[in-house]
């Protein structure tokens, strides 16, 4: 902590894209950043606890987030999904629990809950997230009906392994069974037909999803400068 402070963070991968206007935030986002660092325990193992508030979610020029593999539990803040400029959040294999919060910026790209403890319904919210290409949030314990997730741009869908039931919507009918199994409730296209009791999907022309592969690895983010502080503990400060 004492020779560098950011060293203690070996586990979070954040990048933060620097505007000419955001410069004078720096000093901000650093102390955001301590604030985070000197209220989560970290070990060999990773990130433990939960995150507070008014840490992470005050970075509002963050564009991309990445905590996953950690062992963050607690609820996820929603300071945090409802930064501003955010388009990539991942938060997969941790133990996050409660309630997805509902407030994600229209712009998010990306959004890998995956391997958590969330409960409740998946946010009708998500809806309006039309950049969204790729949503992860395959097992957790989220109960309660698919939202009519008309997304022209989402190439990616993994809803396996959750307590989700009735209908698989017709806008999502085009995904292969791996994105849905591990539902018993859940039923139509492209698992096994609903019973009668459970009134099939109306039978609406959809469009499959092109099957364009994922390379989420592989993905660019073409920023102007970044900050990254990344495994090893070392601070880049790119400053164009
Ligand atoms: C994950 O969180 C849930 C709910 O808070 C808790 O019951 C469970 O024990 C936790 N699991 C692990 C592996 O820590
Ligand atoms: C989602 O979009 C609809 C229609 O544009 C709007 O009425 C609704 O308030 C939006 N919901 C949220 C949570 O932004
Ligand atoms: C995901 O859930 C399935 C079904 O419970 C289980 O077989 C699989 O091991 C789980 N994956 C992980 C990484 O926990
Ligand atoms: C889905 O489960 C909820 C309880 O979690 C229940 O209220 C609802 O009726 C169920 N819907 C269907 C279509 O089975
Ligand atoms: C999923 O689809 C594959 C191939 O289309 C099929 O072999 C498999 O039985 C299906 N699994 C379920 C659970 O429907
Ligand atoms: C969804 O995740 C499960 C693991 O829980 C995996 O078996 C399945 O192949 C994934 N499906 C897709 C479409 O990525």
């Amino acid at each position: 902590m004492k020779s560098c402070p950011f060293s203690v963070l070996p586990f979070v991968f954040v990048i933060l894209s620097l505007l000419p206007a955001v410069f004078s935030d720096l000093n901000s986002d650093k102390q955001a950043l301590l604030d985070f660092a000197n209220a989560i325990p970290h070990r060999r193992v990773g990130l433990i606890g939960s995150i507070p508030s008014n840490t992470l979610g005050k970075l509002d020029a963050l564009k991309a987030l990445s905590l996953g593999s950690n062992r963050l539990s607690g609820s996820l803040p929603s300071d945090i999904t409802s930064l501003p400029m955010l388009q990539y959040l991942d938060g997969q294999h941790n133990n996050f629990s409660g309630d997805i919060p509902a407030s994600f910026p229209l712009q998010l790209i990306l959004l890998d809950l995956s391997y958590n403890s969330f409960t409740g319904n998946i946010p009708q919210m998500i809806r309006n997230l039309t950049q969204l290409t790729a949503l992860n949030l395959q097992n957790n314990t989220l109960s309660g009906p698919i939202p009519d997730l008309n997304l022209p741009k989402l190439k990616r869908l993994n809803l396996s392994y959750n307590h989700l039931n009735g209908s698989i919507p017709s806008s999502l009918q085009g995904f292969p069974n791996s994105s849905f199994v591990g539902n018993p409730l859940l039923c139509g296209r492209p698992l096994k037909a609903c019973s009668l009791v459970l009134p099939p999907p109306p039978p609406t022309s959809f469009s499959p999803p092109p099957a364009v592969p994922y390379k989420s690895s592989k993905m660019t983010l073409s920023m102007g400068a970044i900050i990254t502080i990344a495994a090893g503990g070392s601070v880049l400060l790119l400053l164009l």
